[in-house]
């Protein structure tokens, strides 16, 4: 029930989809009626009563019957997968902006490919529990109830054997639902580490080559993959009984209408076609009975699937206390003021930490590995919420100013420099959106990045292959330099920018951070002090 209430709004959007799915369901749903009557009267006026002439028109009949039915059901299809699809988007669009939200450290405890298999295929497998449960629980609901009606005219006592399996048709459902959740989720798990694992390993394939460590991660990979075997097959195990069990209290009730019903007819209280009408009327209603299991076998898939998609949905966002703060302009003015932090309570990294960086003016950290280097600046651009104390920029806290300002007023050069699969242009131009070309060689002209630029077969137009595989890490360092220096802001971080560069391409940069550094605050990370100068 939780995920149809989570689900609904996102349905409820498109009312004239939802209305034209419906329709045509039902109208192709009347359309069951035509046929046991048309057999009938084949029956009992055309062979009975040896009337040739109805013959035709009574198949032409069935024939538009059918034709109608199926048509209908055409158009139900296609209004259906464009409703399913603008839901989908939809349901997609906002845990994409949620995910985005979320606060650093949600993604440190999670796999990038569990967060992938959510947005990707639990986002699919809960839609179809709204509208494949609407529009299929409707109408096969419908039948049932309309072919119900039309057996008690015909004969109220046969129809009660027909109906006579439902209560145990019931019993069975319910058992199957009720455990049928944690089977899927289960599945759904194994999915999701599968997923992860591939992600992880294909990101590392260097170190696996390296490592010769090929057939082991082969062994990992086949122990997740047979998880997934194994749960999916427990998931069909219990559908391959409860399905054919379910079927064949349906063939029950069929042979309940023989014996009922032959009996009615030798006794000369049924007249025979009624009996043949029947026995096609009890072909429908067990077809959308048996339809109704399909559908809670999706519904089961999709409450697991959206226990996973809400479990983002629900988790906090980062808290945006400046949101609606004037962003008045920055000039860079730094101060931490009894600072402390730590990721983990257990472990603190920061404690008391004390600095002051006048506006344009170069403060270096410089600290053994794992000091709290990078932890200092991701403090700054609020990555991670400091514990105590207080940061103030301009004298303004850190807090009440918008996130979004603070860090529209920061270039950070990271330790480890990340392009994303583009082109130089487009990695740069996240800098700096509207950046013309001009523009663009002039920050890497001083980043002295040209050279390498230039070389490349499409120049600034080439694909840099993800994470930027296709540089080497200095020339990747200097594109996030020139990055940096499109985006010109009053705030600088420079996270070992020249670690991964030979001395004189240092010297070069040197000279271009120095005039990228003049007039702007800076922090400069680096593990010597001879680096900061
Ligand atoms: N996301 C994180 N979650 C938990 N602990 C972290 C996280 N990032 C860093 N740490 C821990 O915090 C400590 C400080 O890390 P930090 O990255 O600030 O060091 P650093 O001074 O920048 O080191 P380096 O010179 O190697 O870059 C380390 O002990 C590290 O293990
Ligand atoms: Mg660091």
């Amino acid at each position: 029930m939780q995920v149809f209430i989570r689900v609904f709004p996102y349905v409820r959007r498109y009312p004239l989809l939802a209305f034209a799915t419906l329709f045509c369901a039902l109208m192709g749903t009347l359309m069951v009626v035509v046929f046991p009557a048309v057999t009938q009267q084949i029956v009992d006026q055309v062979i009975g009563k040896n009337r040739p002439e109805l013959l035709l028109p009574l198949v032409g009949l069935g024939f538009a019957a059918f034709f109608a039915q199926n048509l209908l059901n055409s158009l139900r299809i296609i209004f259906n997968n464009h409703f399913e699809q603008h839901v989908i988007f939809d349901l997609r669009s906002e845990l994409y902006a949620h995910i985005q939200k979320l606060p650093l450290h949600w993604f440190d405890n999670r796999a990038t490919g569990d967060i992938m298999t959510r947005l990707i295929e639990d986002v699919t497998s809960v839609e179809r529990v709204l509208i494949d449960g609407i529009e299929q629980g409707t109408v096969a609901i419908l039948q049932i109830l309309i072919v119900s009606a039309l057996m008690m005219t015909y004969s109220p006592m046969l129809t009660l054997a027909a109906l006579s399996p439902i209560p145990l048709l019931a019993a069975g459902a319910l058992a199957y639902t009720l455990t049928a959740r944690s089977r899927y989720r289960r599945q759904r798990k194994a999915v999701s580490e599968l997923n992860s694992l591939l992600h992880d390993n294909i990101a590392g394939i260097r170190q696996i080559k390296t490592y010769t460590s090929e057939e082991r991660e082969h062994i990992r990979f086949d122990a997740t993959s047979n998880k997934v075997r194994k749960e999916t097959l427990t998931v069909m195990r219990a559908w391959a009984f409860y399905q054919p069990g379910m079927e064949f209290l349906s063939s029950a009730g069929l042979l309940m209408v023989a014996g009922f019903g032959s009996s009615q007819v030798l006794g000369g209280r049924m007249e025979i076609g009624a009996l043949v009408a029947f026995f096609v009327l009890v072909r429908y209603l067990y077809e959308p009975v048996g339809r109704l299991h399909q559908l809670n076998q999706i519904f089961q898939s999709g409450r697991a699937a959206g226990d996973r998609v809400f479990e983002i949905m629900d988790a906090e966002t980062e808290e945006d206390e400046g949101a609606g703060a004037l962003c008045e302009p920055i000039r860079g003015h730094v101060v931490y003021q009894n600072v402390s932090f730590s990721y983990d309570p257990k472990l603190p990294v920061l404690d008391d930490i004390q600095i002051e960086v006048p506006v344009g003016s170069m403060v270096a950290l410089v600290g053994p590995t794992g000091a709290g280097k990078s932890t200092i600046v991701n403090l700054l651009v609020r990555f991670y919420e400091f514990t105590s104390g207080e940061i103030t920029i301009d004298g303004v806290p850190l807090r009440s100013m918008s996130r979004r300002h603070l860090r529209h007023n920061i270039a950070v050069v990271t330790q480890e420099s990340f392009l994303f699969n583009g082109t130089t242009a487009e990695n740069l131009r996240i800098g700096k959106p509207d950046a013309s070309e001009d523009e663009m060689w002039e920050a890497l002209r001083a980043a002295n990045a040209v050279d390498f630029i230039r070389r490349l077969p499409e120049g600034l137009h080439t694909p840099l292959g993800e994470r930027g595989v296709k540089l080497s890490v200095g020339e990747k360092q200097r594109l996030s330099i020139a990055r940096a220096l499109l985006k010109n802001p009053p705030i600088l971080i420079l996270d070992e920018a020249t670690a991964s560069v030979d001395t004189s391409t240092e010297k070069l940069i040197q000279e271009a951070l120095d005039h990228l550094m003049e007039k702007r605050t800076s922090f400069v990370i680096a593990h010597r002090l001879s680096t900061v100068r």
